[in-house]
């Protein structure tokens, strides 16, 4: 068990593109028990391989009580390896999105409304799930690390881009560490 150091956007290593995953063993479980550690040390609501330097296709995500998210429904901890997003509709929605690899900050970004995922846990057993709301964004934003993309990226209009305290000055007064890795 083990926080890992999270790498921070201009990291090289954050715009590659991860390789599947062909071997569900012992180094996956570990590689999926640090990414646990280092995501709930942050408090974030998920995390990719990636963004502790593996460049493979495994993503974690979990919602629950998170101050950086207060008003996010929970989204249950899943592990997904793998990862195929198929979009239900066209249905676009904006919504305010931070990175661990992007301390400090937030943006308003475009995401599907609702989607079909469908991967592999840790243990190589099949998932497939239809969400919409919170639980897409954080699937699509999780899923875009492992394609090299940032969220900032996805931004379409730069005026809704700044610093969280600033832009959210009530939840830098809920809890005083509350972003400090936003
Ligand atoms: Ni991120």
């Amino acid at each position: 068990m083990a926080v890992r150091e999270v790498l921070r956007m201009g990291d090289a290593r954050l715009l590659a593109v991860a390789d599947p995953v062909t071997d569900f063993g012992s180094a996956l479980h570990d590689l999926i028990r640090d990414m646990t550690d280092t995501m709930r040390q942050l408090d974030g609501a998920g995390l990719a391989a990636p963004q502790i330097g593996v460049g493979l296709q495994v993503v974690i995500f979990e919602v629950r009580d998170n101050p950086r998210y207060p008003q996010a429904e929970p989204v249950p901890f899943t592990v997904l390896v793998n990862p195929r997003l198929e979009p239900i509709g066209e249905e676009m929605e904006e919504g305010w999105e931070g990175c661990l690899s992007v301390p400090g900050m937030r943006g308003l970004v475009p995401r599907h409304k609702a989607l079909r995922y469908s991967g592999f846990d840790q243990y190589g057993a099949r998932i497939e799930r239809s969400v919409s709301g919170f639980h897409a964004r954080v699937v699509q934003h999780e899923t875009d690390h492992l394609f090299g993309i940032l969220y900032p990226m996805r931004i379409r209009d730069l005026r809704h881009f700044g610093y969280a305290d600033v832009l959210f000055p009530q939840l830098a007064t809920r809890r005083s560490t509350a972003t400090t890795h936003a």
